[in-house]
């Protein structure tokens, strides 16, 4: 996944690792909300807000339009995808106008974490095999790069920032991180995976 001369990485791969960095904030947030412990809630909430604008931001610009134009089906997902961003972006606005303390504030998050599982699961099982079936590696490995160069614009950790952490330093903040799956995860996914801190 990572080579030592730089950091190369499959779209698809990258994806999927910005979707388990996020699933695991849905579960620091999910245990904060179960002890109402606001301010873990409330930090945790802004590391959510900057990963989903990250995230929909490459898939819109980048990843979608390379491969809308794919097939029919392909096409019909991404149409499909682009509506359920669209739910999370309207959420995330109303959210810009409520106090952590309002009711619907946890609820608006709530449903956030709903969506989007939903949403990145669809693409995980549906969209991204469909991709990759109709793709060739090296394709995917230069949409890569341009994703994870979109990333450092918009000002979230890329590919390089991680090369330098040790198999056990990944291994911590994938816990800490609550990264799903990581046990089963070889050191190079989870350093792809984790946020660099
Ligand atoms: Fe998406
Ligand atoms: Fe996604």
């Amino acid at each position: 996944l990572l080579r030592a001369e730089g950091a190369i990485v499959d779209a698809i791969d990258l994806l999927t690792a910005d979707h388990n960095r996020v699933r695991g904030l849905f579960k620091l947030f999910k245990d904060a909300s179960e002890k109402d412990d606001r301010s873990t809630m409330v930090e945790v909430a802004a590391k959510m807000r900057t990963e989903l604008e990250v995230h929909t931001t490459i898939e819109e610009e980048i990843f979608y339009p390379a491969i809308r134009g794919a097939d029919e089906e392909i096409g019909e997902t991404v149409a499909e995808g682009l509506e359920e961003h669209h739910e999370v972006k309207v959420l995330l606005r109303e959210l810009e106008d409520l106090a952590p303390d309002d009711e619907a504030w946890k609820a608006k998050w709530t449903v956030i974490t709903e969506n989007v599982e939903h949403h990145a699961g669809e693409e995980e099982s549906d969209m991204f095999p469909k991709v990759r079936s109709q793709t060739e590696a090296d394709w995917r490995e230069q949409l890569g790069d341009k994703l994870d160069r979109r990333k450092g614009e918009l000002g979230a950790p890329t590919m390089a920032d991680r090369i330098d952490l040790t198999s056990a330093q990944v291994k911590t903040l994938a816990t800490e991180q609550e990264i799903p799956g990581r046990s089963k995860m070889s050191a190079d996914e989870l350093r792809a995976t984790v946020s660099p801190g």
